[in-house]
């Protein structure tokens, strides 16, 4: 597991569950299934077009190794998966060794898992970022189906961005180096004008997708028009105004009071967040950024804050992961930073449960799946 997916899955992993004890302790299987229902109509999980059992390479699993960080999760899956073999895998090397035979692998994604299990068809993981996962040769042998955690944190990670934005509008980063110090001062360099009010205010999602949704929804309702841009298809909830392609990120960009970046990172991301981008960008405009840092061209955000050629950045990522000592972004004016801790939430974890255990269901079924990711797209 590489640190970016690691840090993902700790932020699930850190937070607790509301559901989880029913889930857990007492499976009911209507109250399961009802709450996966209000789960996947919520967050809008996609399913795939396609049932498992007319994949190629499916065939139903005898044996699944999967990563359990609490022993709970074991008889909930089990439930899902009467008469597999769910074998427990408490770290790689674990997975690795007992892969040999399976079928499918959940928690994990990695060369040395791959290549131990000629015969795994599925692979599960608990994140949404799949940068990392869909780049190992492993995943490209064998007809593997891979699906993700895509959007399952989307809830904690809009709230995120919503805080990143709200700060900075209302200048909580200048007032708060004050209050570490102990001092009571109304001038800490901002005017009346640094303060904007967001009703009427145009926010700019870049990848309208389960965060980027989540994210609309919270910014119409403070009253912000929200436009926004996708990779593959102009669709788009009612609230938001309009949705563009990627060809139009510069144009849209020219008319956003905040730009909000919730895209996944593919060759097409990767320094989409350039100088080009930043002088597009109103300089009172405000960048807030929880998808992934190697979206933004660091030393170009540096430049164009120290230009003034935009108001501030909110960052929950950052390139490079972990931000060193002494490295500019810590001491530029008007930059707030979260250490890609964005998808912490009380009910993260919750949902991920249900998808797992849905997935599983439905893998056995041979039904479609939840959140397939497209390999060769990358998310
Ligand atoms: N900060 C954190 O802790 C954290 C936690 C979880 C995830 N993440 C990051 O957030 C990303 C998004 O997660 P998600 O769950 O929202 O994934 P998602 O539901 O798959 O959404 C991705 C969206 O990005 C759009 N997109 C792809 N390429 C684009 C481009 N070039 N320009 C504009 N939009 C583009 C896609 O559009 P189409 O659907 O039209 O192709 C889709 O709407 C993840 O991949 C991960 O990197 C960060």
């Amino acid at each position: 597991m590489t640190k970016k997916t690691l840090l993902d899955f700790a932020c699930l992993a850190l937070a607790s569950c509301l559901l989880c004890p029913t889930v857990w302790a007492n499976p009911a299987e209507d109250e399961i299934a009802a709450a996966t229902r209000a789960m996947i109509e919520e967050l809008g999980l996609r399913e795939s077009a396609t049932p498992a059992r007319e994949l190629p390479g499916w065939r139903r699993p005898a044996k699944v190794v999967a990563w359990l960080d609490r022993p709970e999760w074991l008889p909930t899956l089990q439930a899902a998966a009467p008469g597999v073999e769910i074998v427990p895998a408490a770290s790689v090397e674990e997975a690795t060794r007992a892969v040999a035979d399976a079928q499918a692998l959940l928690g994990f994604c990695e060369q040395e898992i791959f290549a131990q299990g000629p015969d795994l068809h599925w692979v599960q993981v608990y994140w949404s970022g799949v940068e990392d996962c869909v780049a190992h040769p492993g995943m490209l042998q064998g007809d593997k189906v891979l699906t993700n955690g895509q959007a399952i944190a989307s809830p904690a990670l809009a709230e995120h961005a919503i805080a990143l934005m709200m700060a900075l509008v209302r200048g909580l980063d200048a007032y708060h180096v004050n209050q570490l110090a102990g001092a009571w001062r109304d001038d800490v360099g901002l005017f009346n004008a640094d303060f904007m009010e967001l009703e009427g205010r145009t926010a700019l999602v870049v990848g309208l997708g389960g965060i980027g949704t989540q994210t609309a929804k919270r910014a119409h309702g403070l009253g912000m028009r929200v436009i926004a841009t996708r990779g593959s298809r102009r669709e788009g909830p009612d609230y938001v105004d309009y949705v563009g392609l990627a060809d139009e990120t510069l144009e849209l960009a020219r008319q956003a009071d905040v730009v909000i970046n919730t895209t996944p990172l593919t060759d097409d991301t990767r320094g989409l967040f350039d100088a080009a981008f930043f002088k597009a960008m109103k300089p009172t405009a405000y960048f807030i950024s929880v998808g992934r840092g190697a979206s933004t061209v660091t030393d170009d955000l540096v430049a164009a804050l120290r230009a003034g050629e935009l108001a501030g950045a909110g960052l929950d990522v950052t390139d490079p992961e972990p931000l060193p000592d002494g490295h500019p972004l810590w001491t530029t004016p008007r930059v707030l930073i979260s250490p890609h801790t964005a998808g912490r939430s009380d009910r993260t974890r919750e949902r991920l449960l249900l998808l797992v255990r849905e997935n599983l269901r439905r893998y056995v079924a041979g039904e479609p799946l939840l959140s397939v990711v497209d390999i060769q797209r990358g998310y």
